[in-house]
């Protein structure tokens, strides 16, 4: 491979988001388009979000090529989220790759879209080997790096932790995060709802259930917001301190769309202070589903070889971080 710069292209097509993303091996990032599918009320429709995504699809990558200066030709491979996600909406973003992989005559990789948050995370915070605390509308979970792949040392028995705040949001009128955690700053009384963390795992539901009771009976918002926000953070960074404990690492990285969260970051800044380490927080840009973080990984894996073939290249709903080689960590 020698010194010469390879070019990546990454789709990211899991859920909301349709992005492109082009990175190099020398961990540059040359572009990164997003589009994010609204829905005009309720939740995301698969089907609907897919319809989007293959509409703004080719304007999409002419951006992301003109933004990065570079042209198709100088592309080294594709890249594309292979899963976890909807099902409809990772068809579009494989349809596609597979049909540049063709066109271009370069090689196509499969990503897993958890495996790419943590790497985008690394790459942007310069973390060797942290405890990942992975925290989105569509996931949540506790990972490390041990012995070829990113262990799952806990993870939601049930919704997400993004999810729990998103749906309250949307059921008290106020909208997605990061408006129940601005409403929380308002708070002034607590409400206990049920904090159930099992083992490593933690459970939503109950306390999203016990919550939309209290907005019910007509307790104060901004109280359930508080008790809410203070709850479902308290959950992660129990976690997150077991695992941190247990593998004595010295770096906690929180990567996903919840990592933008400013409460969040002040409960695990104060606890990592208990355990010598250090916090990173995945910057903003590339905190939600991003196309870098899919051609930033295909880049990863494009150096150890892990390409695969058109005939292999099937979506993987239900694709979990541990099933995936971490070869680039050796
Ligand atoms: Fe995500």
């Amino acid at each position: 491979m020698g010194n010469v710069e390879k070019i990546v292209i990454g789709i990211e097509s899991t859920a909301h988001t349709f992005g492109v993303g082009i990175a190099t091996s020398q961990g540059r990032i040359l572009a990164n388009v997003n589009s994010v599918y609204t829905p005009k009320s309720g939740g995301i429709h698969p089907r609907e979000a897919a319809q989007h995504h293959s509409l703004i699809a080719p304007e999409k990558i002419k951006e992301a090529l003109k933004v990065s200066g570079i042209s198709p030709s100088e592309i080294d491979a594709v890249a594309f989220s292979s899963g976890p996600g909807m099902g409809p909406c990772l068809r579009v973003g494989a349809t596609i790759a597979r049909s540049l992989s063709l066109k271009l005559r370069i090689p196509l990789i499969s990503v897993n879209h958890g495996v790419a948050h943590i790497e985008i995370g690394r790459l942007t915070t310069r973390c060797r080997d942290p405890v990942v605390l992975y925290v989105a509308g569509g996931n949540t979970l506790i990972t490390s790096y041990k012995d070829g792949r990113y262990r799952i040392f806990g993870e939601t028995l049930d919704i997400a932790a993004g999810n729990c705040l998103d749906v309250f949001g949307i059921k008290a009128g106020i909208g997605l995060m990061p408006n129940p955690e601005i409403k929380s700053l308002k708070g002034e009384r607590f409400y206990y709802l049920p904090y159930k963390v099992k083992g490593m795992d933690v459970s939503f539901s109950g306390v999203l259930t016990a919550a939309l009771r209290l907005l019910r009976e007509g307790v104060k918002l901004e109280d359930i917001c508080y008790s809410l926000v203070e709850t479902v953070y308290s959950m992660l960074t129990e976690v997150t301190e077991r695992a941190l404990a247990f593998t004595e690492k010295k770096e906690v990285l929180i990567v996903g769309g919840l990592s933008r969260s400013r409460r969040l970051r002040e409960m695990m800044e104060e606890m990592v202070k208990l355990h010598d380490a250090r916090l990173q927080v995945v910057p903003h840009e590339y905190a939600g589903d991003n196309g870098a973080m899919i051609a930033w990984t295909g880049v990863l894996q494009l150096l150890s070889n892990q390409t695969i073939s058109i005939e292999e290249s099937r979506v993987k709903p239900r694709y979990r971080i541990d099933e995936v080689e971490v070869k680039w960590l050796n």
